[in-house]
C-alpha cells in the first residue's frame, strides 16, 4: 500500500482525501491544529518546524508533498537526504518561499516579469522606485505573504510604513493589466508534463475572487505561450506536482510572471469539474510515480467564486436546492470575516451565464450573521 503524506491541514490537503480515495492510495495529513480543514485524514497533530516531529510523522509515509510552502528548507533536506521523496524538492521549493528568490531565478532564466528591484534597507528604497519607473509602484514583503496581505501599492516611500525596518523588501513596476490569468499543469519524476488550459483569474482586493475556464477570448498564440513559460520554469527547476504560474496580461497582450505556487492552488478548484483529472488527483499522481490524468475538458466552460467568511449549511442547502447544477464545497473553517470559507463551482456551455449564476449562488451564501 502506498501512502502519501502531506504537510498541512487546511483545504488544499482536504480536498486532496477524494482524491486519494478514489487513486486507491493511502493520504496521511500532518496538521498544526486539531479540527482543521483536513481533520478526515490527519494522522499527527504537532509543529511543521520541529524536526522530531515531521521525522515521527514520514515513518508511515513513502512520498511526502504540502499544502503550503512554509516547512524549513534544512527539515526537508535531512528527510531528503534520508531517501524519503519530496516533492517538490527543497531545490524548487526556495522559490515560493521567498519572492526575491523568485523573482532573481526568473530573471535567470530570461522570463518574461514586472520590473522589479530589491529594496535591502530604508537606503536603498529611492533608487529601487526609481529603477521600476517610479511611484505608483507596488511593495511585497518577500516571506510569508498571502490572500494579497504581503502586498501593497505605494505611492509614497511613507507608505512603506514599518515594512523596510522589517528587512528587504520586494519593489515592482504596477502592472497595468487588462487581466489576470493563471496557468496550471504537473510535471512527474519521470519528466513527464500535463497543463490544463489557462484560465482568467478576477481578484478584489488582492484576493482571487473568481476564475473563467478556459480564459475567455484568448488567442491560441497566448494559450500557448502561457503554457510554455510553466512548462519551462517546471523543467528548469525540476518541480515535482503541480506547478501554478499566475499571470498579467499587460496593455500589448504580453504576459509577465506574477508569483508561481508548487501545490494545487484557487485558480484550479475549477478543474476538480471541468477537468477528467482534478488538480488533486494530478498532484498525487506527480509525487507518487504514478503516469499523468488526462486534463481533457468534459465541459466548455467552467466558473469558480470563492466563498468568504463561512459556509452555513441552511443556507448551502437552500441554494442547493434552487440550483442543482452547482457544486458548493465547504472548507469546514471556522467562520471570519474574508476567510476563504469555501467554492462554487459551474460547468456547462461557453455562452450560458454561468459567472452571474456562480455570484448569485455566493449572494444566497454571504446572507449570514458575523457574531464571532
Ligand atoms: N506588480 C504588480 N502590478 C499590479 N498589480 C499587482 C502586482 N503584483 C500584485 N498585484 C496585484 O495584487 C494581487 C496579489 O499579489 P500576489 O499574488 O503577489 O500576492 P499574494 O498575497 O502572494 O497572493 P496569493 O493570494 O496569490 O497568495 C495580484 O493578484 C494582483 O492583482
Ligand atoms: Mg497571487
Amino acid at each position: 500500500m502506498v501512502t502519501i503524506g502531506v504537510v498541512g491541514g487546511g483545504q488544499l490537503a482536504r480536498m486532496m482525501i477524494p482524491a486519494a480515495v478514489n487513486l486507491g492510495i493511502d493520504i496521511a495529513i500532518f496538521s498544526e491544529t486539531e479540527g482543521s480543514s483536513a481533520k478526515l485524514a490527519t494522522t499527527h497533530v504537532g509543529d511543521y518546524t520541529n524536526l522530531d516531529e515531521i521525522s515521527e510523522f514520514c515513518k508511515d509515509v513513502d512520498f511526502l508533498t504540502f499544502d503550503h510552502e512554509h516547512v524549513p528548507l534544512d527539515l526537508l533536506k535531512t528527510l531528503a537526504d534520508g531517501g524519503l521523496p519530496v516533492s517538490p524538492s527543497p531545490r524548487a521549493l526556495a522559490l515560493v518561499q521567498n519572492k526575491l528568490v523568485m523573482r532573481r531565478a526568473l530573471g535567470d532564466l530570461g522570463l518574461p516579469q514586472p520590473r522589479w528591484a530589491e529594496a535591502a534597507d530604508e537606503s536603498e528604497l529611492p533608487g529601487a522606485v526609481e529603477s521600476v519607473g517610479g511611484f505608483p509602484c507596488i511593495a511585497k514583503l518577500p516571506v510569508g505573504g498571502y490572500d494579497g496581505k504581503g502586498v501593497r501599492v505605494v505611492t509614497e516611500l511613507d507608505d512603506l510604513g514599518e515594512w523596510i525596518t522589517q528587512g528587504p523588501v520586494l519593489i515592482e513596476e504596477k502592472v497595468e493589466f487588462r487581466r489576470e490569468l493563471s496557468q496550471l499543469g504537473a510535471r512527474s519524476s519521470s519528466g513527464e508534463w500535463v497543463s490544463w488550459p489557462v484560465v482568467e483569474t478576477r481578484q478584489s482586493e488582492g484576493v482571487c475572487s473568481e476564475v473563467i475556464a478556459p480564459a475567455p477570448e484568448t488567442p491560441a498564440a497566448q494559450s500557448a505561450d502561457a503554457s510554455a513559460i510553466a512548462k519551462r520554469i517546471a523543467e528548469e527547476v525540476g518541480v515535482i506536482g503541480v506547478l501554478a504560474v499566475e499571470l498579467f496580461e499587460d496593455s500589448d497582450g504580453q504576459l509577465l510572471i506574477n508569483e508561481l505556487a508548487m501545490r494545487p492552488h484557487n485558480s484550479g478548484h475549477v478543474f476538480t469539474e471541468l477537468s477528467v483529472t482534478s488538480q488533486f488527483e494530478q498532484h498525487l499522481r506527480a509525487v507518487s510515480n504514478m503516469p499523468l490524468g488526462s486534463t481533457v475538458l468534459v465541459a466548455e466552460r467552467g466558473v469558480m467564486v470563492n466563498i468568504f467568511g463561512g459556509v452555513d449549511l441552511n443556507l448551502a442547502s437552500r441554494a442547493r436546492s434552487e440550483y442543482p447544477e452547482a457544486k458548493i464545497h465547504s472548507y469546514q473553517k471556522q467562520p471570519r470575516l474574508g476567510r476563504k470559507a469555501g467554492h462554487v463551482v459551474i460547468t456547462g456551455l461557453a455562452d450560458a451565464n454561468l459567472l452571474q449564476t456562480g455570484i448569485a449562488i455566493r449572494d444566497i451564501l454571504n446572507q449570514r450573521d458575523y457574531d464571532d
